[in-house]
């Protein structure tokens, strides 16, 4: 067999060199890509199967707030919430606090998680001094929960709310 257009010369190295792909390696080559793709797909599809839909990103849980009738404009409200979520492959239920309050000549209300954006303690509702107020590390937040002292760098989390059949609801 003749091999001359398979060799090459090196100019670094000054010897002549094989570059030629053989028959052999590339039964090789093309036989170990089509069992590696092979075995990617179908384990692709195995861990699909096993995850079902746990790596999705759930949309918000609608948590009922209580009667509008019960939360009266003008005062801020302590709620604690509970629901069902799926965690993986459990069933767990999530419980929260936020404080909500509809302010005079508004439709919405406005609804701030409890949770101390610093390191998660939570925060009170000081009638007298018009803020919230973070124990642990003397975090104060306005009425709409921007930071105004303290250690907290970020504002209190804040829900979107609806109204639905005389309930307030907050999207968690
Ligand atoms: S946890 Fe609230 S100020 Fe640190």
């Amino acid at each position: 067999m003749d091999n001359s257009q398979d060799i090459a010369f090196a100019e670094d190295q000054k010897i002549w060199v094989d570059v030629s792909l053989g028959r052999r390696r590339f039964l090789q080559w093309g036989l170990f890509s089509t069992v590696g793709l092979t075995a990617t797909s179908i384990g692709g599809f195995f861990l699909r199967y096993l995850l079902g839909n746990s790596l999705q990103i759930k949309a918000g849980e609608w948590v009922d707030l209580g009667a509008v009738a019960d939360l009266p404009s003008g005062q801020i409200h302590k709620v604690t919430y509970s629901y069902q979520t799926t965690d993986a492959w459990k069933r767990i239920k999530r419980e929260g606090m936020l404080y909500t309050y509809r302010q005079e000549g508004h439709d919405t209300y406005t609804a701030l998680d409890a949770t101390c954006t610093h390191l998660g303690c939570l925060v009170r509702w000081q009638e007298a001094a018009g803020h919230f107020s973070c124990p642990c590390h003397e975090g104060t937040f306005t009425r709409d929960g921007l930071v105004v002292s303290g250690a907290p760098t970020k504002p209190l989390r804040r829900y979107v709310t609806k109204i639905e059949n005389g309930r307030l609801l907050a999207e968690i």
